[in-house]
């Protein structure tokens, strides 16, 4: 009902050129909720962990009190999407089930919910372009027409290569350097378009650009400089009393 509802209101709000309604990455996207065995994603994938990374869930577990080892399922859920390169097989969730001595329905009920965990095979770069309100108010349309013409893909879709995976996903926490995108763990801050065409011509060319924001401020800091803190503080020091 509501995917009906969003499409009707998407479609007549872009015939009369302003921002369709916000829609949610289940409406926008083919990926399910539900698993379907696939050919790299069923239940006879093999997975185990690592004897390195077996021992860093083991130190991950210990972190949490008795009684309270399941909270350790990001965490894991985590340790097993590294390993695989950026995405979660079926029996990854299973090792992580029988590890934390959970029900395997509980652990999907993880996997599902958050969309950091990505439940099929992504490209070895997963580009996550924000175009929530601060984003899209700062040009993150422009940004995400130029990835999709630069890769000739589509949100969801990698580009045969396998190189990219693209995603158009909601806010990442970063608006006041906005537009950004999110690519594998690092943030790419305060873009034009030709910052983001660079930085697929140099992931594509096997190098890693620079993180962070590209208009040369450092952090968040305000465009035009500091307007506060200019100076060390004092510190916490004395002061000389001048009435003695
Ligand atoms: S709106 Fe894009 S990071 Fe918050």
């Amino acid at each position: 009902m509501f995917s009906l509802l969003a499409k009707t209101l998407s479609s007549s709000s872009a015939a009369r050129g302003v921002r369709h309604i916000h829609r949610s990455t289940a409406v926008c996207s083919d990926v399910l909720f539900v698993h379907k065995d696939t050919e790299k994603n069923n239940i006879d994938t093999p997975f185990e962990f690592t004897p390195d990374n077996l021992k860093r869930a083991k130190a991950i577990i210990s972190i949490y009190p008795d009684g309270h080892k399941k909270a350790a399922v990001i965490p894991l859920l985590d340790l097993a999407q590294r390993q695989v390169g950026n995405w979660l097989p079926i029996t990854a969730m299973h090792v992580v089930a029988k590890l934390l001595d959970m029900p395997r329905m509980r652990v999907y009920e993880v996997a599902t919910f958050y969309t950091m965990f990505m439940r099929n095979p992504v490209g070895k770069y997963h580009l996550q372009v924000c175009t929530t309100t601060p984003c899209w108010l700062r040009g993150s349309d422009d940004i995400m027409a130029a990835v999709k013409d630069k890769l000739g893909i589509q949100p969801g879709e990698t580009t045969k290569d396998g190189l990219f995976t693209l995603s158009e996903v909601e806010c990442l926490g970063a608006c006041v350097n906005a537009p950004m995108i999110q690519i594998n763990d690092d943030y790419y801050e305060d873009l034009e378009v030709a910052d983001a065409q660079e930085i697929l011509d140099t992931l594509a060319a096997g190098k890693k650009p620079k993180a962070g924001p590209r208009n040369g401020r450092f952090a968040a800091e305000p465009v035009g400089g500091l307007t506060s803190l200019t100076t060390p503080p004092p510190g916490p020091g004395f002061r000389v009393r001048d009435d003695l």
